[in-house]
Formats: structure tokens, C-alpha cells, sequence
């Protein structure tokens, strides 16, 4: 048997091809109840003509979706047509400022704007998650400038913008879903910054709007049924930095631990600040659930104990094969609304990261169980994500799938038609196979964390961020 690839070489730096295909190879059976499309977004192109990309959170998206229905699965990849992947295919270049690439700076186009003059270029280049917001379907990045697609062709609509002048904004990817809102925190930069909360299926004023002097770079938010949750770990931007823009846009962010972390309430009904705790720092992209219990208000995150884990992402770091990334655990913070005092600890010591919970069925519900994340095998921590964990909050007891020279991307869970909880369904979740040198949709059954069935593309999938799924008769 020849030898593995590097993950390096056929998860990260390449460019991904377009495909259409009808009926790709599937072995085992796919159940008849499986009828929907599964989308994920996430990047696609690293090596432009006369740039190669900083980042993992650099490249151009890309959108990969699945359809399945009676037991066979379409595939398409399409890239993302913004105007940041039109301009790069084009000239070759990078036109617009990214995660942490920025143009040459002979090629800034100076923004109009006499509040920062000095500004790149925003992206405009979603790619790191999928909504549907109202009837549209989205894909979302951390400008406030989505792009609304076609879920059959995954063709561009139109773009969308929650906010104007998007220069002076960053968003999150992780809206969160409530009745018909989709709320979703903005980071407004200027000589006063505000943390601000949006309705994007409602767009009108902020819903609330609490000054801050140095934000913090902001992946998500948590939400309860009656407060939204702003975690602000100390990796932190002085917004005078942005102002002049010498580097590229994360790494104006400075990690301050002797800050702490710190964790805004907002009562949701009035926008109102209702608390303010004060922590150990901590670094976290992805927050896990949220609910009240009596005077409490319990949070569930994804955290690290500092922001490392932004730096080993730098394909510099990722280009080596023993790379060690830091562990990211699932942990709990309950907050004494009246008391004001703050308790963290870790639910669970597994290596988790992007986190998915049934999030239809148990958002803002202490009732769920469990977690399903991207893992490091505890028998294998060096490397790149090489497993699928699932974690039970209320035990701490973890499982996984590994399999060897595999690296699978996040899990999505699938409830069953008659499930019954967080683990009667399905687990969908696209696997790089280096030894194969291709890529496969994997279905697992959640509650054995034992596969059910793989249907197999023609080459390696580029690693990606997020997913959504839609049910046949949603789309
Ligand atoms: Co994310």
C-alpha cells in the first residue's frame, strides 16, 4: 500500500475544482427516511496566481452540497462568486483585506469614508457557515455582507448586508434561531466601539448596544430564552490599531490575559445590560448552549485557556505534519444573576471543536445531552482533527469514530423521524481520506458512533467550517 499524503497537502493548501455529479458511489445503505440536502460552506481556493493565502480562515469559500434521496447522493462544489473570489480568480491577487492576509498595499482601494480613511476593502467572502434566514438561504462569513445563494445550483443571488458601510463592522457566522428571528451580534469599531445585537430576518435598529473600549475578536454568542450571552475572551483590539490598519485584521488583536475574561448579559426584552461577570481568561470560537435555571444562568462553551489555537491555524503551523494543536474542551459557567458570582468548570477533558448539539430540539434546553465535535484522538493528539467526538454534558462520558488516515469535518446530527432524543438519528459529516486521496460523506448512527453508510467523492474536500442540512420539502 503506498503512503498516506499529507493532510497538509490535500485538506488545506490546494485549490478545490467545481464539480457536478449525479449518483456518486455509496457502500452500505443509506436509510429511506434520509431525504434532504446537506450544504457546507468553508474554503476552497489557498493558492492564488501570485499569492498563497496566510490562514486556514484566509481562502476563497467554497460550497459543497449533498442531496440525498432514496439512498443515492448528488454532489455539487461551486466556489462562492463574491465580488473577493470574482476579483482574485481575475487578477490573481487578493483585492480585499481577509482574516489574516491583507492585499499589497500598493492594490488598497482606500474606503471613502472619513472615519477610517485608511481602511482596506472589506471581504465579502462568506465562508464559513449556512442559514436560512427567512426563505433565503445564506452563506455567512464575519463581514456583515452575506451572500444569499440558490440551494438546488448553489449559484449566487444577491448579497446582503445587515448593516451598511460595512467597514466599521464585524459580524459572527453563528446567528442564533428563535420563532422567526435570526439574532446575530455585530462588533461596531470607532472611537467608541459597541457590541451590538441584530435581527437579520428583521433588519432595523440594534437591539441592543453596549459600549466597550477594546472588543474582543468574537466568533459567536450564546443565547437563553431570555438573555443574549456576549463571552469576550481577552484577545482584544485597541479599535485606534484598525484605525491606521498595519497588519492584517486578527493580528491587530492582542492577547491580554491580565484583562480576564468577561461575560455581558443582555435581558433580550428591554436590550438592557443585566450583568457583568468577571472570569479567568479564556479563548472560545464556538458556544454550545445556554439556559436558565432558578436564579442561574448556565452557559456551555467550546474554550481554551488562551487564543493559541488562532495562531496554529497560520498554514505555516498546519504545514507540519505533528503540528499540535491546543485542546479545546467543552465547559460550563453558571452565572448568579442575583448573587453575581461566577463558577466555571470543564464538563467534559475531551478535545472538542466545531461543536453541534440538536440545536432545533434543545437550544436554550439544560435538558440536552449531548455534544458531537471534531476531535484529536486521545491515542493521537498530534496532527490535524482526526476523529468525530460525542460528549455527554450531563456524565462528562465521551465516544469517538477514528479511523486511520482520516480526518472528518464538523458533525451535524439528524434527528430520526420518531427520535426520541439527542442521539436516536444520524450523524453527517465529510471525511478526508488521505490515504485514498479522496473525500467521502459519512453517515453515522449517533448513538453507536458506528457507520451506516459512505458515499464517495472524486477527490479530496478542502477541510471546512459549517453545515446546514434541509430536510426534502424545505428546499
Ligand atoms: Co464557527
Amino acid at each position: 500500500m503506498k503512503t498516506a499524503q499529507s493532510f497538509f497537502s490535500l485538506g488545506i493548501n490546494r485549490n478545490q475544482k467545481e464539480y457536478a455529479l449525479q449518483n456518486i458511489p455509496v457502500i452500505g445503505k443509506i436509510p429511506d427516511w434520509l431525504k434532504g440536502n446537506y450544504i457546507r460552506n468553508g474554503p476552497g481556493m489557498f493558492n492564488l496566481d501570485k499569492k498563497r493565502l496566510n490562514h486556514w480562515f484566509d481562502a476563497m469559500g467554497a460550497l459543497h452540497s449533498f442531496n440525498i434521496h432514496e439512498g443515492k447522493v448528488d454532489y455539487i462544489c461551486k466556489y462562492i462568486e463574491c465580488d473577493s473570489y470574482r476579483k482574485a480568480t481575475e487578477q490573481g491577487d487578493l483585492s480585499y483585506s481577509e482574516f489574516a492576509t491583507d492585499p499589497c498595499k500598493s492594490i488598497f482601494k482606500k474606503v471613502q469614508s472619513y472615519v477610517f480613511p485608511m481602511l482596506p476593502n472589506m471581504t465579502d467572502n462568506p465562508k464559513i457557515n449556512i442559514a436560512k434566514i427567512g426563505e433565503r438561504y445564506m452563506a455567512l462569513g464575519e463581514t456583515p455582507m452575506q451572500v444569499e445563494f440558490d440551494p438546488h445550483t448553489l449559484e449566487k443571488i444577491g448579497v446582503d448586508e445587515i448593516v451598511p458601510g460595512a467597514f466599521a463592522y464585524k459580524t459572527t457566522a453563528h446567528p442564533h434561531f428563535e420563532d422567526e428571528h435570526a439574532y446575530n451580534l455585530v462588533v461596531k469599531f470607532g472611537m467608541q466601539s459597541y457590541y451590538r445585537i441584530y435581527d437579520m430576518a428583521n433588519k432595523g435598529k440594534a437591539l441592543c448596544s453596549i459600549p466597550v473600549a477594546k472588543p474582543a475578536y468574537l466568533h459567536g454568542f450564546g443565547m437563553s430564552k431570555k438573555y443574549f450571552i456576549i463571552a469576550a475572551g481577552p484577545l482584544l483590539v485597541t479599535p485606534i490599531q484598525l484605525l491606521f490598519w498595519k497588519r492584517p485584521y486578527i493580528e491587530n488583536h492582542h492577547w491580554l490575559p491580565k484583562e480576564g475574561g468577561m461575560i455581558w448579559v443582555v435581558d433580550k426584552e428591554t436590550g438592557k445590560l443585566k450583568a457583568r461577570f468577571e472570569t479567568d481568561p479564556f479563548f472560545s470560537f464556538h458556544h454550545v448552549n445556554a439556559w436558565e435555571e432558578g436564579e442561574e444562568l448556565v452557559m456551555d462553551l467550546n474554550a481554551y485557556d488562551d487564543a493559541s489555537i488562532v495562531n496554529k491555524y497560520y498554514l505555516k503551523e498546519l504545514e507540519n505534519p505533528s503540528v499540535s494543536l491546543p485542546k479545546g474542551t467543552l465547559r460550563r459557567y453558571r452565572m448568579n444573576l442575583r448573587t453575581k458570582k461566577i463558577n466555571a468548570a470543564v464538563i467534559s477533558d475531551a478535545c472538542i471543536e466545531l461543536p453541534r448539539i440538536d440545536y432545533k430540539r434543545y437550544n436554550m434546553n439544560g435538558d440536552y445531552g449531548f455534544s458531537y465535535g471534531v476531535s484529536l484522538h486521545p491515542e493521537k493528539t498530534t496532527g490535524f482533527y482526526n476523529s468525530l467526538v460525542k460528549i455527554n454534558a450531563k456524565t462528562g462520558q465521551s465516544s469517538y469514530w477514528h479511523e486511520e488516515n482520516c480526518h472528518p469535518g464538523e458533525p451535524y446530527f439528524i434527528p430520526s423521524p420518531m427520535s426520541k432524543n439527542d442521539e436516536d438519528g444520524v450523524i453527517i459529516s465529510i471525511v478526508l481520506d488521505t490515504q485514498n486521496e479522496r473525500s467521502f460523506l459519512m453517515i453515522l448512527d449517533a448513538l453507536t458512533m458506528q457507520e451506516i453508510a459512505r458515499a464517495t467523492v472524486p477527490e479530496p474536500i478542502v477541510y471546512g467550517f459549517h453545515a446546514e442540512y434541509f430536510q426534502e420539502g424545505s428546499v
